[in-house]
């Protein structure tokens, strides 16, 4: 679905100068607002809609009213508690000063989390293969000043804004420290809900075995995958499935140290 780029439905001058840029940068075109709904635009453009706003940029996928538009979601409460706990560094192994890629970067929380650990020393990639998607995400980690101790770990991100396997593809063998992976999963789980806007706009491309075979190539220390617990990937690709009592998603990790080789 193509997207189209407008101004908020309180336009300014600032705005549409905004609007170009952006419809520049993203190849998509550009339309006057005028005073038209989002379900109206939805209607006669048959496009998604990527409104500039003055604050944000809001995302409507073709049939949503409710915007998709980026803040630091789960991000902001996980990394008010002991960061070591975290199961996605826990499980990983991510060490400060690592590398990790997040081959689905989506909201960008796991990726924040992952960024906050590893700290300046440490590099975080994120690649999100839906454009409009990744353009939001990217501009928001460039410039969401409202939790300033996370700037720095949201201005590390580098967003690569491309499918995860041509991505880690390009990478040479052992030179990232973790590779993740977090799909959108196939079945709907309340606490998926902050990217409820965008289920059937996002990549909804599940896990393949050229995907998995790029990350355990690409990483030093260890594959993740986050899945739904009632997902078959975990033993179809050989994660061990570390189990979360009472959470409908659990974590696999394929452990990529010479030393230790995958049971
Ligand atoms: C479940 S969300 C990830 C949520 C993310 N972990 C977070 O913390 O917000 C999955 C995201 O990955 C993207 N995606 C799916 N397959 C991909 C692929 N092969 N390469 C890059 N991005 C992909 C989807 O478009 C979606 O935005």
């Amino acid at each position: 679905m193509k997207t189209v780029v407008t101004t908020a439905y309180r336009t300014t001058d600032a705005l549409v100068m905004k609007g170009g840029i952006i419809s520049r940068d993203l190849g998509a075109p550009f339309i006057s607002r005028n005073k038209r709904s989002v379900g109206k635009l939805h209607e006669e453009l048959g496009a998604d809609i990527l409104v500039v706003a003055k604050e944000r940029l809001e995302f409507y996928p073709m049939g949503k009213t409710e915007p998709f538009f980026f803040h630091p979601n789960s991000s902001a409460f996980r990394t008010k508690r002991p960061l070591e706990e975290d199961p996605l560094i826990e499980v990983s192994g991510l060490g400060i000063g690592d590398s990790f890629v997040d081959c689905t970067l989506g909201m960008a929380s796991d990726a924040i989390v992952a960024s906050q650990w590893v700290g300046n020393e440490g590099e975080v990639v994120g690649c999100e293969s839906h454009p409009t998607i990744a353009y939001v995400i990217g501009k928001g980690l460039a410039a969401y000043d409202k939790m300033p101790h996370l700037s720095e770990a949201m201005r590390r991100i580098r967003v690569i804004p491309a499918d995860a396997v041509a991505y880690l593809s390009s990478l040479p063998d052992d030179s990232v420290d973790v590779v993740y992976m977090d799909p959108m999963f196939t079945e709907e789980i309340a606490e998926a809900s902050n990217f409820l806007p965008l289920r059937e706009t996002a990549d909804m491309g599940q896990l393949t075995g050229a995907w998995v075979g790029q990350a355990v190539r690409t990483a030093r220390k260890s594959v993740v995958l986050k899945a739904h617990f009632r997902s078959g990937d975990f033993e179809k690709y050989g994660f061990k499935r570390r189990v979360r009592p009472n959470t409908k998603f659990h974590y696999g990790v394929i452990d990529c140290r010479p030393e230790k080789v995958p049971e």
